[in-house]
């Protein structure tokens, strides 16, 4: 009797507000490298965002439905309870030059000190080294182009979701 073959499982964790085309290429490069990647996107009910997770959940869906491997889910609490309880082994983070550096050592040392978690870090793609959520909503918010750091529907749910909050008649939804 041959036993189970172990699945090469590594979640993808953030906030995704909204994911970009720097997450994408994590998320696609991890896909070659392992059986299953799990987009692991934080509820984290203290932090105000521009999408619910729900929404951040269907981009996230629609964007990586073509990788066979990219299952998407959520979390709340500590990320590695969450690993522990889905059985994956190993984080993959994206690494963007210099900034990121010291948090996510600090991160990646607390996640393998609490639950014996890895953490592998990927140097982002050089033409996305520059790229954050936050800065992407910055500039569309004030009408810059943003529209090549972003997957093509993200990009016009970004567009929408700015153009609901700024209405003329000053309605916030
Ligand atoms: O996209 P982000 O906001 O940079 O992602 C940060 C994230 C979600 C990976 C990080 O905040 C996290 O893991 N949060 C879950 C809570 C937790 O485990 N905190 C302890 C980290 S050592």
């Amino acid at each position: 009797m041959s036993a189970e073959p172990t699945v090469r499982r590594v979640a993808c964790p953030g906030s995704f507000d909204p994911v970009t085309n720097g997450h994408l290429d994590i998320i696609g490069r991890a896909a070659g490298l392992y059986d299953e990647v799990v987009v692991a996107v934080l509820i984290n009910q203290s932090k105000s965002s521009l999408f619910t997770v729900e929404e951040r959940m269907a981009m996230l869906t629609e964007v990586t439905a073509d990788y066979g491997n990219v299952r998407v889910d959520s979390f709340h609490g500590l990320l590695v309870d969450y690993c522990r309880a889905n059985e994956i082994p190993a984080i993959v983070k994206g690494m963007r030059p210099v900034g990121d550096f010291d948090y996510e050592l600090q991160m990646a040392q607390m996640n393998r000190g609490l639950a014996g978690i890895e953490t592998l870090f990927m140097p982002t793609n050089p033409e996305y080294s520059f790229l954050a959520s936050s800065l992407v909503k910055e500039i569309a918010t004030y009408g810059g182009d943003v529209s090549s750091l972003l997957p093509v529907s993200v990009h016009k749910r970004l567009l929408s979701r700015l153009d609901e909050l700024h209405r003329p008649d000053g309605q916030l939804r």
